[in-house]
């Protein structure tokens, strides 16, 4: 074993010579007391001496930088002496390094995990976690089918799995719908997350419920955290009934408010970036979009990300999680046209939201922009700009899709 440990780094990569002008030849012998000339050092600084004694002989530190072939020979030796102090304190690393960092794995649940946030919260959570996803809509091989509005079934699905973490996630997103839909609308948003919420806390595990930032009546520019709620439509006012469940019923949860989410992609992405891309995508030259809204956008893959850090805390609470910047529909529509590089192919023509009224008839509120306070003031903001991350959405999730 400590053959291979030291031989890879140090021995394999040495070119014609090298071997010869570290003059260090590595024999591995069977380990015995008794052999004449031959002193067995304890484990821990066997590996430290031998260095200590090259670094001294072959001056490869003062030489650092001078050579690169040299630099490069220190940067082997540190990392033989590292494998070597891992296999001498094997304790102190496991502690530091491994040890730590298997406890932050969790079981994660995610319900309605198929939509645009699922997608990129499956694509966090599973690189560090242990995860099972569930939908009504099955369109990933990693989704397994959960109605979360059927209690004995979401119960069934959480319980076989014994999660650390429930994440309840999905809703019905379109306002329309649930202007037109009440029933179902309360089912899906409100009567759901009192399931997950009666799981969640019989099991004693921390809830993740993801609120929006359309819970404000718009009478304010901005909103932090503890301003006061005032939902306008049957949407809001199921998404806000959901955050007074979670707080009221359990101990430990993470209540997130989104903004006006962009993630997914062509296939999953049912909002603003989307209608724009396809618009464009079918030869529209002259987008009409609405220059009385306000709002933050809120990019998927950084909104998974900065829950994927606060989970691991124990900062149990309500969080505003926005990317940063104040905008409106006009704005973004603008520099996504520009970020595509159409700026003088496509014209941005500004509407009021009357143009839209048969289209889009809920009641919206003027202005749902949000401040990420809380997160601010505890130092765990890694929300970025909405223009950076509105960039990295296209050229991550559009590569090729206008052809
Ligand atoms: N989109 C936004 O702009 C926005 C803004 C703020 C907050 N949020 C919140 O963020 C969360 C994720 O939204 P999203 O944007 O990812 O929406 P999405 O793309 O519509 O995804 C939601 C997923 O939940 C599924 N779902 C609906 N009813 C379900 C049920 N009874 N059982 C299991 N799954 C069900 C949906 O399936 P179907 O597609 O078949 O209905 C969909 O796959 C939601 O809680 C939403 O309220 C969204």
């Amino acid at each position: 074993m400590i053959r291979d440990a030291v031989g890879k780094p140090w021995l394999e990569p040495t070119t014609e010579g090298q071997g010869k002008f570290l003059d260090f030849v590595v024999e591995v012998v069977r380990r015995t007391d008794h052999e004449p000339g031959f002193k067995v050092f304890p484990r821990r600084s066997a590996g430290e001496r031998s260095f200590e004694w090259m670094i001294r002989r072959r001056r490869l530190v003062r030489a650092y930088g001078a050579r690169i072939d040299v630099s490069e020979a220190t940067v082997h030796v540190a990392m033989v002496g590292l494998v070597f102090r891992r296999i001498a304190h094997p304790k102190a690393f496991s502690n530091r390094i491994y040890y730590s960092k298997k406890e932050s794995i969790m079981k994660v649940y995610v319900a309605g995990c198929g939509g645009m946030l699922g997608e990129a919260v499956h694509k966090v959570f599973a690189r560090s976690h242990v995860t099972k996803c569930s939908d009504i809509d099955q369109n990933e091989d990693w989704l397994d089918y959960c109605d979360f509005r059927n209690f004995s079934q979401y119960k069934l699905a959480v319980e076989s799995f014994a999660p650390d973490l429930l994440i309840h996630l999905g809703a019905h997103t379109s306002l329309e719908y649930c202007e037109e839909n009440p029933d179902d609308a309360y089912r899906t948003n409100t009567l759901s997350v009192e399931h997950a919420a009666t799981l969640a806390s019989a099991h004693g595990i921390p809830m993740v419920y993801i609120s929006t930032a359309g819970i404000f009546d718009g009478q304010q520019l901005t909103y932090d955290d503890w301003d006061q709620p005032n939902p306008l439509g049957i949407y809001a006012r199921s998404k806000y009934l959901g955050e007074h469940i979670v707080q009221s019923r359990v101990q430990k949860y993470f209540i997130f408010r989104a903004g006006w989410m962009m993630g997914g992609g062509p296939k999953k992405d049912k909002k603003f970036v989307q209608k724009i891309m396809s618009q464009i995508k079918a030869g529209c030259t002259d987008l009409k979009v609405v220059d009385d809204k306000l709002g933050t956008p809120t990019y998927t893959v950084d909104f998974a990300t900065n829950m994927e850090r606060m989970v691991q805390t124990q900062f149990y609470g309500l969080y505003n999680m926005v990317c940063d910047g104040e905008t409106g529909r006009f704005e973004v529509a603008q520099e996504l046209v520009s970020i595509l590089g159409l700026a003088g192919k496509i014209k941005v023509t500004a509407v009021s939201s009357d143009y839209f009224s048969s289209e889009y008839f809920a009641p919206r509120p003027p202005s749902e922009r949000l401040i990420n306070y809380k997160l601010n003031l505890r130092d765990l903001n890694l929300m970025r700009d909405w223009k950076v991350s509105l960039k990295e959405y296209v050229d991550e999730y559009y590569r090729g899709y206008l052809g």
